[in-house]
């Protein structure tokens, strides 16, 4: 049997006036993934999640969430996503748990009380359950826009920047909350700027710069296509050996860094400096991040 993606999207064009916000996309994630969409402000993810969500049409290209065409089978795709706006949209007439009743109304769900409990039990919003919307935080807010984006368990769920405003404490038991949903078999497109939430939670990442995408592999490959690991070092002495003196460079502090490419190289360099009779009084690696090869790719792209 052909499983089709969670979602694809092949050569999606969408022009604003002066602006091209989408500039021929084209990407598959698989059913089960948790994926990243990264861009720098204005990159075009919004302008994707929307086309997706039947929010925006595209002036060309195709869409489609789990085998639906967004476009001529828009209830079975719409039905297929669960999306958690970047704007904080929200009817002020109504309090949390009514508005998560109305949700699901939308999708013909009329006794989903259970569902709506364990969801409000996962963002801490339990509390709040009888609280007008107009009366939340922001952060409750943003909660709250979770909350409604899984009232008719969608097998895709997207995810536009959730965590914008949101304190610690929720962070982590929202990603707690996603993370288990992925593992039961529902498929995450995330987009965020906070590049080392990406990183920790992301399999695959694709990254979107003025409505094109510029990089799309696993996370892993991506952190490997980075420059380097970097040491820096404290030795109890004024030089380094001869052949390190050109690749190491001594702060203010008198702490030498020194980039290298493997580990091996680093072993070389520990062993120059003990036969030469150097104590390193501390040693800090810091490895590659996603925010290092972020930055180099939009650069080079
Ligand atoms: N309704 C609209 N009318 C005119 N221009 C728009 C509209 N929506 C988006 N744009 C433009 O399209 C481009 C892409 O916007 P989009 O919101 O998709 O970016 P984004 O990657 O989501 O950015 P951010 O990280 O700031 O959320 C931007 O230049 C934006 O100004
Ligand atoms: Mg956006």
């Amino acid at each position: 049997m052909n499983v089709p993606p969670a979602i694809r999207v092949e050569g999606l064009r969408k022009r604003f006036r002066t602006t091209q916000a989408l500039d021929g996309v084209s990407l598959d994630i698989a059913a089960g993934e948790f994926f990243g969409l990264l861009g720098p402000n204005g990159a075009g993810k919004t302008t994707l999640i929307s086309i997706l969500a039947g929010l925006a049409r595209a002036d060309a290209g195709a869409a489609a969430v789990m085998g639906h065409d967004v476009v001529r089978d828009y209830r079975a795709a719409r039905r297929a996503l669960g999306v958690v706006p970047q704007e904080l949209v929200y009817d002020p007439f109504f309090n949390v748990r009514e508005t998560l009743r109305i949700q699901s109304g939308y999708f013909g769900l009329h006794r989903n009380d259970d569902w709506i409990d364990e969801i409000m039990h996962h963002l801490a919003l339990t509390p709040h359950a009888g609280k007008g919307t107009q009366n939340l935080s922001g952060g409750m807010k943003r909660r709250l826009l979770v909350a409604q984006a899984l009232v008719h368990k969608p097998p895709v769920i997207v995810l536009d920047e959730p965590t914008a405003g949101v304190d610690v404490d929720l962070r982590r038991s929202l990603w707690a909350f996603v993370s288990r949903l992925n593992r039961e078999g529902h498929t995450i497109l995330l987009t965020t700027h906070y590049l080392e939430e990406a990183q920790a939670l992301c399999g695959r990442i694709a990254m979107l710069k003025s409505g094109r995408i510029v990089a799309c592999d696993t996370t892993r490959n991506l952190l490997r296509r980075t420059h380097e690991h970097c040491a820096q070092l404290r030795v109890d002495g004024d030089a380094v050996p001869t052949n390190w003196q050109g690749r190491m460079q001594r702060d203010a502090d008198g702490v030498w860094r020194v980039n290298f490419g493997d580990y091996v190289e680093l072993e070389n360099l520990l062993a120059d400096l003990r036969a030469a009779g150097l104590r390193v009084q501390e040693l800090q690696l810091q490895e590659p991040d996603l925010e290092d090869v972020f930055t180099d790719i939009m650069k080079g792209a």
